[in-house]
């Protein structure tokens, strides 16, 4: 039986995935590194290091850095991040998510938030939120980043039900992996077709997102 909605944030809840992507190629910039929103869709999910990683990768430099200089980088990453999310409002609340967690809420079932960000709780605040959830998943807490389940089955436990019981939504492949690794009903946000084909259920935006029609594809896939 259907208890909780485990939701992912960058991209799901909100637009910050765009910020992530600004973030990232300021600090591309600063290091001859080119990088296209194409290629951005490769670090929807991964965590700040991984995804520095794979940056340098591009130009075969993983490896002409020290652990300290990366997180020296990515420092400087989250520096521009954190700048840029001092411009989130709850008008950035990406379209249909605020009465989607209005009616869940109201129908009495658990909402989590399981993202692989540190900066969650900031944004959470920034988009007056916070009053709907249940529980938020310490990014910092978490040791295996997506497509590691362990994001959304630490969200499940912290609420106390199951993961048979819940619904995890979505937008990056990473994301969808980890919530079947998890045993959760999958639904994805996008029109990547491979994020599509991994998922339970897709909608295109975010404002398709309608609760009995999640209870439906819930209830016809147990
Ligand atoms: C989310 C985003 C990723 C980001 C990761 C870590 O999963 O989709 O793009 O790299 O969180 O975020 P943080 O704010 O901790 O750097
Ligand atoms: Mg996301």
């Amino acid at each position: 039986e259907l208890q909780a909605f485990i939701f992912d944030l960058d991209g799901v809840i909100t637009d910050t995935a765009e910020y992530h992507f600004l973030a990232w190629k300021q600090l591309g910039e600063e290091l001859g590194i080119k990088i296209d929103r194409e290629f951005n869709e490769r670090l929807k999910g991964v965590s700040r290091l991984e995804s520095l990683n794979r940056i340098l990768a591009l130009n075969n430099r993983e490896t002409n850095f020290s652990l300290e200089e990366k997180e020296f980088l990515a420092t400087k990453k989250n520096e521009h991040y954190k700048e840029l999310i001092q411009q989130v409002t709850p008008n950035d609340l990406l379209p249909g998510i605020h009465s989607l967690l209005a009616n869940i809420k109201s129908n009495h079932y658990k909402i989590g938030l399981a993202s692989a960000s540190k900066n969650a709780p900031a944004v959470i605040e920034k988009l007056q939120i916070g009053n709907f959830f249940d529980t938020i998943v310490d990014a910092a807490t978490v040791k295996r980043s997506k497509p590691d389940p362990e994001v959304f089955l630490k969200a499940a436990e912290q609420m106390n039900v199951t993961a048979e019981a819940c619904i995890g939504i979505e937008d990056a492949e990473a994301g969808i992996e980890s919530i079947k690794a998890a045993g959760m009903f999958a639904v994805a946000v996008g029109t990547n077709e491979a994020l599509r084909k991994k998922a339970d259920m897709t909608v295109e935006r975010t404002n398709q997102l309608k609760l009995n029609e999640l209870i439906k594809s819930f209830q016809m896939y147990n």
